[in-house]
């Protein structure tokens, strides 16, 4: 979305300018634990993007006022760093777009993560987009949740992030970056896996109910493979 200049053909004898299928995810690699001094941490890559998270706590939330002395409260920071794409970033601290992508990945941990066990502390979370090609909120959501379970700190279950869109009358998964500028839809979308819950859908676009059924299917068949991706990389470090 929000591209300018002329559109390119996004999608030429049935495949996209990738060569992959509608349906199709980019590769994604995962490691958990990349960093010594976080609780939890992951790296992953995921085509073009690549995204650090990192996790800190529980411990006593600061400043005292913002404690919750019945469970814990979660803060996150999104960031896109400054030489993670070829577009202007020459601001310092959060944009509008980093606030409001911070503020969605944290509700989604809100929804898993057992906070009523930590009454009165906080948990950090923290993702930095080292190189951004499209997607990287549901990327960020998704090394996040690995990082999450490499802490230990409890879950009800460890979500996964895709996006699908609507290029002219094709639904399909994980858009990239051109694609998003061009295509006429995205929806990123956030599931827990175990209990199905859907933990985050936005839009940008125009779809119809019938396109909102597909993409979310292909939301949830991708969710196998980007799950099995996240449980290799904690399996890899704590076998
Ligand atoms: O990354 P995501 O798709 O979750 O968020 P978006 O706001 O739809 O941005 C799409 C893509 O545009 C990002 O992944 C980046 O590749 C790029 N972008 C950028 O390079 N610089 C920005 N300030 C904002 C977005």
């Amino acid at each position: 979305m929000g591209g300018s200049g002329e559109k390119p053909q996004l999608i030429v004898d049935g495949k996209r300018l990738d060569g992959r299928a509608f349906d199709e995810l980019r590769p994604i690699r995962i490691e958990a634990d990349v960093l010594k001094n976080a609780e939890g941490s992951a790296y992953l890559e995921w085509g073009d993007n690549k995204v650090l998270a990192a996790v800190y706590g529980p411990k006593e939330a600061q400043p005292k006022h913002i404690a919750d002395p019945n469970r814990a409260i979660i803060k996150c920071r999104y960031q896109m760093a400054p030489f993670s794409s070829l577009e202007e970033h020459g601001r310092t601290g959060p944009n509008r777009r980093a606030i409001e992508i911070s503020k969605v990945t944290k509700e989604v941990f809100e929804n898993v993560i057992l906070l009523d066990q930590f009454p009165g502390s906080e948990i950090d979370i923290f993702v930095e987009v080292l190189q951004s090609d499209g997607g990287t909120r549901a990327a960020g959501i998704t090394a996040a949740a690995v990082a999450l379970a490499s802490s230990g700190i409890p879950m009800r279950d460890i979500p996964y992030a895709v996006s699908a869109g609507r290029i002219g009358e094709h639904m399909v998964l994980d858009v990239n970056k051109i694609e998003d500028n061009y295509s006429d839809a995205d929806m990123p979308v956030a599931i827990a896996p175990r209990s199905g819950d859907m933990l985050l859908l936005q839009m940008d676009g125009a779809l119809t109910k019938e396109q909102v059924s597909e993409g979310l299917a292909m939301v949830r068949k991708a969710g196998e493979t980007i799950v099995r991706a996240q449980r290799e990389a904690l399996e890899a470090k704590y076998r």
